[in-house]
Formats: C-alpha cells, sequence, structure tokens
C-alpha cells in the first residue's frame, strides 16, 4: 500500500509519516531531504539563492545542468542531518524545488522507490506533490496543516539546538513566504487534492494526529 502525506513546512507531516511507517512496518522517505541534500551540496559550491538566480529571476543552464548532475548521483533513501535543517537550505532548497528539470528526475526516483520498497510491506512519502504528481494513485492521502504562529514555535524548538542566531519572528516570516513560494510555483505546487483527508494539527499533539491518521486508515 502507499500512503501520500502533503503539507504545509512545519505542519507535522514527518512526525506522522515516521509514526506511521513505525506502526505499520513500512518504508519512509521524506522528499524534502532530497531538495534539501541538493541545497546543500550546491551551497557548499559556494551557491546561495541569491546567486543560484540571476537579476531577472533565472536560473542559469550551467546550473541547471550541474544540479542535474548532482541529482542525477542521488540514491534513496537519504539520511538526515542537522545541516540540511538550517534556514539558509531551507530557502535554497525552495529555489531549487522549483526548477522543473530537477523536479522530472527526482520524479522518476521517488517513483522507483514507492513501487519497490525495500520492506516490500508498503511505502509512505511526504512533500508536497505527492497526493498530486508522485503518487496520484495512493489509496491513502493526508494533507496536514496548522496555523502559521504554532509551526513557527514547532520550528523553532527545533532550530534552536542547531544555531544560537534563529528567531522565532523570523522563522514565522521564513515559512510564510516559503508556503507561498511552494503554492505559487508553476511546477507541481503545494496543494490538497480532493481526496487527501485533511488535519489540521495546530492543537493536537504528535500522538494526537497519529491515532486520527490510524483511524482514517482502518476506516
Ligand atoms: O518538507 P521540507 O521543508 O523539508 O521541504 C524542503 C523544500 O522542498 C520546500 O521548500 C518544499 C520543497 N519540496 C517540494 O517542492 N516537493 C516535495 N515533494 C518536498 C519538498
Amino acid at each position: 500500500m502507499k500512503i501520500a502525506i502533503d503539507g504545509t513546512a512545519a505542519s507535522g507531516k514527518g512526525t506522522l509519516a515516521k509514526g506511521l511507517a513505525k506502526k505499520l512496518g513500512y518504508d519512509y522517505l521524506d522528499t524534502g531531504l532530497l531538495y534539501r541534500r541538493l541545497a546543500l551540496d550546491i551551497y557548499k559550491k559556494g551557491l546561495t539563492k541569491f546567486n543560484l538566480i540571476n537579476e531577472r529571476g533565472i536560473i542559469s543552464n550551467a546550473n541547471i545542468n550541474m544540479l542535474a548532475d548532482i541529482t542525477l548521483n542521488l540514491t534513496l533513501p537519504l539520511s538526515d542531518h542537522p545541516d540540511l535543517r538550517k534556514q539558509e537550505i531551507s530557502h535554497l532548497s525552495a529555489v531549487i524545488a522549483s526548477i522543473p528539470e530537477i523536479r522530472e528526475i527526482l520524479f522518476k526516483k521517488q517513483r522507483m522507490f514507492a513501487n519497490k520498497p525495500p520492506s516490500k510491506a508498503g511505502v509512505i512519502l511526504d512533500g508536497r506533490d505527492i497526493g498530486s504528481v508522485i503518487l496520484p494513485e495512493a489509496k491513502i492521502k493526508f494533507f496536514i496543516d496548522a496555523k502559521p504562529e504554532i509551526r513557527a514555535k514547532r520550528r523553532y524548538a527545533e532550530l534552536k539546538g542547531l544555531s544560537a542566531e534563529v528567531q522565532e519572528e523570523t522563522i514565522l516570516d521564513d515559512l510564510i513566504k516559503r508556503d507561498k513560494a511552494d503554492r505559487t510555483r508553476h511546477v507541481a505546487p503545494l496543494k490538497q487534492v480532493p481526496d487527501a483527508f485533511f488535519i489540521d494539527s495546530s492543537a493536537l499533539n504528535a500522538d494526537e494526529v497519529l491515532q486520527i491518521a490510524l483511524n482514517y486508515i482502518n476506516g
């Protein structure tokens, strides 16, 4: 079985995906990590969101080709690392996520993983375009959201261990900007598909969200 989870940044979709994967014995793929890994790789080469895009808002063919080469070499699933969660990497990953050529390569890798999960039991993917583009055939789809202020608090708690410089207001501002970029980009924008079950996690803890999701799955 395939389970698709989409939602806004820091809405709790990753926590839900991990909880469900553990409960059901399924493989889990955090697809945001793919964009973050690419962002970290090019950040280490000296590129930031400011010099990846030119004054006309365009990414050069040379940069797209360089990113495509790195993307082709990614093997799934990737492991998480605190550096992948840093704010500059979040910014850069949102820019990379708007490049159709990169999404096309990642589309194939994600589908391959979902069609042949290592456990053979089932698979859970979370991201922005899972229910709409990557796994439109998934029988179970969730869309998770929460009030921006609550999401900023959660992200702040996560990030403050990584960097002394983070501020909750900056995080809130960043989340709002990133949601807007994710929802309005031309290719595979974040949206709730009609057959997704909506969960507002604003007033819920991780166990409560997991229980609601399990109740839905068990019908
Ligand atoms: O879920 P996340 O915050 O780790 O995602 C990082 C960025 O990658 C975010 O700006 C949205 C983008 N993304 C995407 O466009 N499609 C996905 N399936 C997953 C993430």
